[in-house]
């Protein structure tokens, strides 16, 4: 029986251990789960009064109201509208994204490399701020710059009510929390943040509405964020962080965590916007931009209308499988429709080439069909009849007849043919210029509009412009990443998470966000298959319509040119390059034409210091070829001085032979207008970078004069009507005639001016400046170094080449048998000499000008001229 016992006794003892065990497993998983839970919660969030503040929580309001109390409002008539830039390094990335932004909203800046003490530009200048804002790619260079500077920098900031935009981004070797200096709030950085939102109360939103953002982690575990406790720093965006380990509690129960702060300005006077990270968040980017806006007063500021235009090309034309059926067509129309409710006057701009009409599937063809009984739904315009390039046609009337013929077409399918706008296929003969389309386009279809993306290059697209040519009005086209082959969705180059995030604040938003005006060309077969065109404009009008202000409306193509142009009066007058050193505008320029008939040099003037006699001797070289003479300024093409400029480059070229060899021939052109023109150095510089340029100096106050004789014997009413005294010391209430007269003789003699110009579009090594007076006792010593400068060869021998005509009184070219050929009755004129009264008055009134001069040569390395150290020697 004991055994029995025992056995009930152990049973008993076994029972007990157990249930012990299981108590004691259970108590242990619960506490083990307590702790971890905690633990978790302490490793990833932060506590949780840092972020329980929502976003519309009305305990921010009284920063609103307190804002605009102590601070100095921006006086924008006090500073240039100009933002200066403290970047890290010429290429570092924050600071080129800083400098996209306001390139593409058209704001004028200044960059300086930031340096560790603090230098700063001139910051003023004739009492006036030279900047209406500062922006630091990293803000650390701003708060540790030394006193000295810093208190330079404030007090411009206050003075002028500046305000201050600063990126703070750590990395591995930033501290991971510490006081920014000056401010009473911590930073902590190298985090990841999550569940961000916008304060809806700060009074920076403009473009931004402040949309709810959906929970998450935001992309990236180096944020920084600002922990604020100050009424003074008022949250932009708020932020809850995912901190590592060790993050330290906040110092107050009311802090809040924010990526952007405001810094209102209540303390110092200065207001200033903090970023806790760069600008590849795209809300970082649009707040940026508001910031720009609120901090300049405004000033610097984008309005909020955005005009629409979404061009479907090559209706009729894509291959059979690509084009639209029906529902294609009726859903078109429904979105169309939908659309409008986001974009005001939304409507679909259809271009066609009706030569491939019904050439689809069965139901495509039947789409056809609809779209042509929905002709006065949407908008219309031509393309070429069966799709050619332009530049391929040679002669107008060729170009003309295909034109006719998808007009013939329009008229018996109904499609409406006065919208005045057209598109050429891959942008041939808009840019660079084919004349022959443009005059066929008047012809057949009196154009007045189109669009283009190759003016002045496809890339960088925030560069692109428009202009008008022949009337024609030319807008830049923008891209919406949808070409003739992205037809699936699943299929989108990179993946359709790409289409996606340029649609939700990428390319495509900010096309939209920093382009007044965008011109969107999408093909026909982005409307069939996936409709990605539809899907593409259905989400970017939403996303725009969720997260910013602005006012989305479409207008027809003439009504937007007219927009365009009154926004950017300044584009008007296009600026022509060479078409062969871009190799898309190569790809889209005649074969029929040459980039060779370009002159390799020009001679620019001033008139009368000898430019003739140049001309004359230059075209005595072997290897120097001039243009052929215009008929209608006689010798001169003055091409990039005047009107004649809008002619065109054809125009311009056809003046030019084409070389025999391109290395070896020299072309040349002598405008002696060019000299002391706004515009010729500009558009010289942008179609013929390269070229070299040759100005000739005579004193300013015989040049006058030589200039005041050649009018009159030209007969010009107001030289023969007042003496040379009176034109040159004409008073501001003198007869305008007078007036006119003066500035022509006088303004040309302004040589430093003049000079600086053309050395702002050209290198000083492309630039030679002659002794006009030396031109004329010595003319072979010149050639000789005018021949150097050019590095043409063979050389010439001038010195045998030419002779002294002392009937004439000047260097002649020597012809056979002891001949001379000299220059005509108009060159060496024979006329007074000036009187003293108006050389004393001259030299007077040119004395600062001939001082910058000598400063300039001086500059240069050039030797000053004899007549100019004379003039030098009467200022002392
Ligand atoms: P004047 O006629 O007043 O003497 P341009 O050709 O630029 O209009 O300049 C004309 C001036 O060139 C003339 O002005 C003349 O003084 C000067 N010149 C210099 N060398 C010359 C030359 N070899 N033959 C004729 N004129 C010459």
């Amino acid at each position: 029986m004991p055994s029995v016992n025992f056995i009930l006794k152990l049973h008993r003892h076994f029972q007990r251990t157990v249930i012990l065990l299981a108590t004691f497993c259970m108590v242990s998983i619960v506490i083990s789960a307590y702790y971890l839970y905690n633990g978790y919660k302490q490793e990833n969030e932060l506590p949780e009064t840092s972020s329980e503040v929502e976003c519309g929580d009305p305990q921010l309001m009284p920063y609103k109201l307190m804002e605009m109390k102590t601070t100095k409002p921006v006086d924008p008539l006090r500073t240039d509208l100009v933002v200066l830039v403290f970047v890290e390094s010429q290429y570092s990335t924050l600071g080129q994204d800083i400098i996209t932004i306001l390139e593409s909203s058209r704001f004028q800046f200044h960059i300086e490399i930031a340096s560790g003490k603090g230098d700063l530009p001139v910051l003023i200048d004739k009492n006036k701020g030279k900047y209406a804002l500062i922006v630091y790619e990293n803000i650390l260079k701003y708060v540790s710059m030394d006193s000295w500077n810093r208190g330079l920098l404030d007090k411009y900031c206050t003075e002028y009510g500046v305000g201050v935009i600063g990126f703070h981004k750590g990395n591995e070797n930033s501290l991971q929390s510490f006081q920014l200096k000056g401010f009473p709030f911590h930073v902590h950085s190298n985090l990841g943040v999550k569940d961000c939102c916008i304060n809806p109360h700060s009074p920076l939103l403009h473009l931004t509405k402040p949309s709810k953002l959906e929970k998450g982690p935001l992309l990236g575990n180096d944020w920084a964020v600002f922990q604020i406790n100050h009424t003074a720093y008022q949250p932009v965006i708020f932020a809850k962080v995912k901190a590592p380990e060790n993050f330290p509690p906040p110092a107050a129960l009311s802090a809040l965590y924010a990526t952007v702060i405001h810094d209102l300005g209540l303390h110092d006077g200065i207001q200033r916007v903090l970023f806790g990270n760069n600008l590849n968040f795209w809300l970082h980017k649009l707040i940026f931009i508001d910031a720009i806006s609120f901090l300049s007063g405004k000033k610097l500021t984008l309005s909020l209308d955005r005009y629409i235009l979404v061009d479907i090309d090559d209706i009729f034309v894509g291959k059979d499988g690509t084009r639209m059926n029906t529902n294609d067509v009726q859903a078109l129309l429904d979105t169309q429709n939908l659309l409008r409710a986001q974009i005001t006057n939304f409507t679909f701009n259809l271009g066609f080439s009706g030569k491939f009409y019904h050439t689809g599937t069965e139901e495509e063809d039947e789409g056809d069909d609809l779209l042509l009984r929905s002709v006065d739904e949407f908008w219309w315009f031509p393309h070429m009849w069966s799709h050619m390039q332009p530049h391929l046609f040679h002669n107008e009337s060729s170009l003309v007849e295909q034109m006719i013929l998808n007009k013939k077409f329009a008229l018996e399918h109904g499609i409406p043919t006065d919208l005045g706008y057209a598109v050429a296929p891959h942008h041939s003969g808009v840019y660079p210029v084919h004349v022959q389309l443009y005059d066929a386009w008047k012809k057949v279809w009196n154009i007045r509009v189109t669009s283009t993306e190759e003016y002045p290059h496809l890339k960088p697209a925030r560069y692109r412009r428009g202009f008008i040519h022949k009337n024609i009005m030319v807008l830049p086209r923008q891209t919406c990443g949808l070409f003739t082959h992205t037809i699936f969705y699943k299929e989108y180059p990179g993946g359709p998470k790409e289409l996606d995030k340029s649609i939700q604040g990428g390319e495509l938003f900010f096309t939209v966000v920093l382009n007044p005006i965008s011109i969107f060309m999408t093909h026909l077969s982005n409307y069939g298959n996936d409709r990605l065109g539809l899907y593409t404009f259905v989400n970017l009008a939403n996303f725009v319509h969720t997260w910013t202000n602005l006012k989305l409306q479409t207008l027809p193509p003439v009504q937007l040119a007219h927009k365009y142009f009154e926004l950017f009066p300044e584009q008007k007058d296009p600026l022509w390059q060479n078409p062969c050193d871009d190799k898309r505008h190569r790809d889209i320029w005649s074969k029929e034409k040459t980039c060779d008939r370009l002159p390799k040099f020009l001679v620019v003037g001033p008139q009368k210091t000898g430019t003739t006699a140049l001309y004359l001797f230059l075209i005595m070289h072997p290897s120097i070829i001039s243009n052929s003479p215009s008929p209608k300024t006689f010798e001169e093409v003055q091409f990039f001085n005047r009107n004649n400029y809008h002619r065109g480059i054809d125009w311009y070229m056809d003046f030019f032979p084409t070389p025999s060899n391109v290395t070896t021939d020299f072309l040349f052109e002598k405008s002696a207008n060019y000299f002391h023109s706004e515009e010729a150095p500009r558009r010289a510089a942008s179609l013929i970078p390269k070229a070299k340029i040759i100005t000739i100096l005579i004193d300013p106050s015989d040049r006058a004069y030589s200039w005041y004789q050649h009018q009159r014997s030209h007969e010009d009413p107001a030289a023969l009507k007042f003496s040379f005294y009176q034109v040159i010391t004409a008073g501001p209430r003198a007869p305008s005639e007078l007036r006119a007269l003066q500035k022509r003789c006088l303004a040309p003699g302004w040589y430093a001016t003049h000079i600086e110009r053309w050395l702002t579009y050209f290198p000083p090594y492309q630039l030679l400046i002659i002794d006009g007076q030396q031109l004329r006792t010595d003319p072979s010593t010149v050639m000789d170094e005018v021949q150097k400068f050019l590095g043409v060869s063979p050389h010439y021998n001038y010195s045998e080449a030419l002779t002294f005509d002392s009937h004439k009184g000047f260097w002649c070219q020597l012809l056979e048998e002891g001949k001379t050929k000299c220059l005509g009755k108009s060159k060496g004129r024979k006329y007074p000499p000036m009187d003293s009264e108006c050389r004393a008055f001259l030299s007077s009134y040119y004395r600062d000008h001939n001082v910058e001069l000598s400063k300039l040569l001086h500059k240069l390395g050039q030797p000053l001229p004899s007549w100019l150290r004379q003039e030098l020697q009467k200022v002392r």
